[in-house]
């Protein structure tokens, strides 16, 4: 056995890395006292748009409430239908049935996990305003065809970017965008376990136009254009400043901790080619791969037994996602099934996740390898 269990992530250890950083950070906010729209929110704000080579970012209070304020400024009414995979979290599904949509679910790519855009083409109806492609597991949709689609139907595209923070799809014109900053609306999360977590729950929503970027800060902020000024139906969805403040320190060492990812993931890739019944995660030509989930698809109904196997060896594992959105009893009546959408059921019953963040060290990779060829065996 290795001398620990080994978790999915390890945010302790990462706190420690840059412990003096953050504890700093946290400190001035505590000591000014300005725990809502501090200094630290705007300055988060502005070098995420540096980062992202966008005009607007704006923070809210998580991934979900992202979606859900993209969605209520994009002109949509009732019964609208909106694209989406039914492979995915059930944050857009939800946002939109929240508010009188209609889910359009339709198949993944069985490769990269992504939106198919064969699939979004073949859904689209006379009521279909919108899609919400997800770039699952750290790597773009197939954003080209995906765009080409939406221009000739007139639908507004919404990138969900909650698991690929720095992933850059790179069009065939050999132009560069960064995953979220593409379509008319990209939405962020920072719950603790993603490429940019927090401590605690956070979001932000990704804009290019000025108006649009307006009317979705004043969604934050109950529709208010100044204060008491109620002038549209908005929230209240805020991202703390202490969250911001350690997002920012968190920020300014994102290119270390997508290479540390990247890295991890190398060694999984190395270690695990030769197993016949493992696929390994798949990478986009015209994507990278920023690993939010390492996520392997077993084959031979063997799943479940290996997980059960690894638990034993003091290994921990996860399976994104277990069910996907036709499945889930809640939604069943509120959304409209595109295609047969084979692939994402078979994907719920062949995933896996292994243990993969910034603080790995090659002996534990070594130990995870070593543990599923034995399996195998
Ligand atoms: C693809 C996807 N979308 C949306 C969300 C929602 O984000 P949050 O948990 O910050 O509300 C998540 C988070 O788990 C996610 O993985």
């Amino acid at each position: 056995m290795f001398d620990r269990k080994i978790q999915m992530v390890d945010l302790s250890t990462q706190y420690h890395r840059w412990k003096e950083e953050i504890d700093e950070a946290l400190q001035s906010v505590i000591e000014s006292s300005a725990f809502i729209n501090g200094p630290q929110v705007k300055q988060f704000a502005s070098h995420l748009e540096e980062y992202l080579n966008v005009e607007h970012v704006i923070p809210c209070g998580n991934g979900t409430d992202a979606l859900q304020i993209a969605l209520m400024r994009l002109n949509l009414e009732k019964g609208d239908e909106v694209i989406i995979p039914a492979f995915t979290y059930a944050a857009a599904v939800e946002a939109a049935v929240l508010l009188g949509l209609t889910p359009v679910l339709v198949d993944v790519d069985s490769r990269t996990f992504n939106i198919s855009p064969e699939a979004v083409a073949d859904a689209i109806s006379e009521r279909t305003k919108a899609m919400i492609v997800v770039h699952l597991f750290g790597q773009s949709c197939d954003m080209h065809p995906l765009m080409e689609i939406a221009k000739q139907h007139g639908l507004s595209v919404i990138e969900d970017n909650a698991q690929s923070l720095g992933a850059e799809y790179i069009f065939p014109n050999g132009e560069t965008q960064k995953a979220g900053t593409i379509g008319e609306i990209g939405t962020l999360s920072f719950f603790p376990t993603k490429i940019l977590g927090g401590y605690g729950d956070g979001g932000a929503v990704i804009v290019h136009d000025d108006a649009l970027a307006e009317a979705v800060r004043m969604t934050t902020v109950h529709g208010q254009s100044a204060k008491y000024r109620h002038q549209i139906i908005g929230c209240n969805s805020r991202l703390d400043t202490l969250q911001s403040a350690i997002l920012d320190v968190k920020l300014r060492h994102i290119t270390e901790s997508i290479a540390a990812r990247q890295a991890a993931a190398a060694y999984y890739d190395k270690a695990l080619k030769e197993v016949e019944e493992i696929v390994l995660p798949y990478r986009l030509l015209a994507s990278t791969h920023v690993y939010h989930q390492y996520t392997l698809c077993i084959k031979g109904g063997k799943r479940d037994a290996l997980q059960a196997w690894l638990k034993e060896k003091g290994i921990s594992s996860y399976i994104y996602y277990p069910r996907s959105i036709q499945e889930q009893e809640a939604f069943k009546p509120h959304i409209r099934i595109s295609g047969d959408l084979s692939i994402s059921h078979q994907l719920t019953n062949e995933v896996l996740s292994l243990p993969l963040h910034t603080e790995m060290t090659e002996a534990e990779q070594h130990y995870i390898t070593h543990q599923i060829i034995a399996f195998f065996r």
